[in-house]
């Protein structure tokens, strides 16, 4: 009988042939999805999982008598209970490198926005009855000579870092460690960096030490005029606390790609006007989903086929690979 292989959201990819050629690929239809009850059904029956942002708990893994491998679709993988799959044998794979370009190219995408007040300029157009241009109409800022401010500097935060240079843009981080080998891009301690930039991107995963990272102390710390932007995991942030920053002007803005309840963004966030907000987007571009569908398919084949996979994140029941 031919192993199977649970695709959790709809796919469009040549590169699929290739997986079909080996596995019964199980995938919901175009514009529809699995519920939890299909979704443990059908894990039931699988050797490997494509997990796209779906959660992958240890109920269900515990369940999932014939699962071999998780292949997270992305860099970040806390929606796969790594414990449970480990405890169980279970292989889990993600995408290291691949969404760096897009994303960090997103995070500037939206300090962009932030900054030359894109959004309201649209609205403007599309809604304001007055069109009476004005030489401080929708007055902004550059991003020039600002100084910006990278929580987690991994492979999208140095990509951002080295983005923003070409801006001119005075460069500070804080990381677990220091990277002295960058020489354009300053440490600093997480207050410092708080208290001091202009634009502050978040770029680091969602672990139990980084849940609420930034939260009302830290949004305190921040300028009146700085903005936050979070291209990484909702959780790292704390929403309720940077809604009640944003609403009493503690911070100028924010520019948020992710969010604590994905896909659900709260109501109290969409009312306010100085937010930007994309619906996890940062790595949706053609170059990089074609690149992602391809080295997921290349690690189920190969790991099956009992070749070499670089991917893994539970070598020897630790996390090994390279994150964000
Ligand atoms: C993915 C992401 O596209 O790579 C990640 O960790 O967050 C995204 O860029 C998303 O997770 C889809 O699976």
């Amino acid at each position: 009988m031919q192993e199977k292989v649970l695709i959790t959201k709809h796919l469009q990819d040549t590169n699929l042939l290739r997986l079909k050629s080996v596995m019964e690929i199980i995938m919901p239809e175009q514009g529809k999805e699995f519920n939890q009850v299909e979704l443990k059904t059908h894990l039931r029956e699988v050797t490997a999982v494509i997990a796209m942002r779906t959660r992958i708990t240890a109920e269900l893994i515990n369940e999932a008598n014939h699962l071999k491998l998780i292949c997270s679709f992305g860099v970040g993988f806390d929606n796969i209970d790594l414990k449970a799959a480990t405890v169980n044998n279970i292989a889990v794979a993600n995408l290291p490198g691949l969404v760096t370009s897009a994303t960090a190219e997103h995070t500037l995408a939206l300090m962009l926005a932030l900054s030359r007040r894109i959004v309201e300029a649209d609205q403007y157009i599309r809604f304001a009855n007055d069109h009476n241009w004005h030489p401080y109409l929708l007055l902004s800022h550059e991003i020039r000579n600002k100084k910006l401010g990278i929580f987690g500097l991994g492979n999208i935060g140095l990509e951002v870092a080295r983005l923003a240079q070409a801006f001119q843009m005075e460069i500070f981080y804080h990381n677990r460690q220091r990277r002295n080998e960058i020489d354009f891009a300053h440490y600093l301690s997480k207050e410092e960096l708080l208290k001091s930039c202009d634009y502050i991107s978040l770029h680091l995963p969602l672990t139990a030490e980084t849940e609420n990272y930034i939260s009302t102390k830290e949004l305190e710390l921040m300028r009146k005029d700085a903005y936050l932007i979070n291209v990484s995991r909702g959780r790292v942030v704390d929403e309720n606390a940077l809604i009640d920053a944003l609403k009493s002007k503690k911070i100028a803005g924010a520019a948020l790609d992710v969010y604590r309840n994905e896909p659900i963004v709260s109501g109290e966030l969409k009312k306010l006007s100085n937010v930007v907000l994309t619906p996890h987007i940062g790595s949706t571009t053609v170059e990089t989903r074609g690149k992602m569908v391809k080295k997921v398919v290349d690690t189920i084949i190969n790991y099956f086929a009992g070749k070499k996979v670089d991917n893994l994140v539970n070598n020897d029941g630790v996390e090994s690979c390279q994150r964000f």
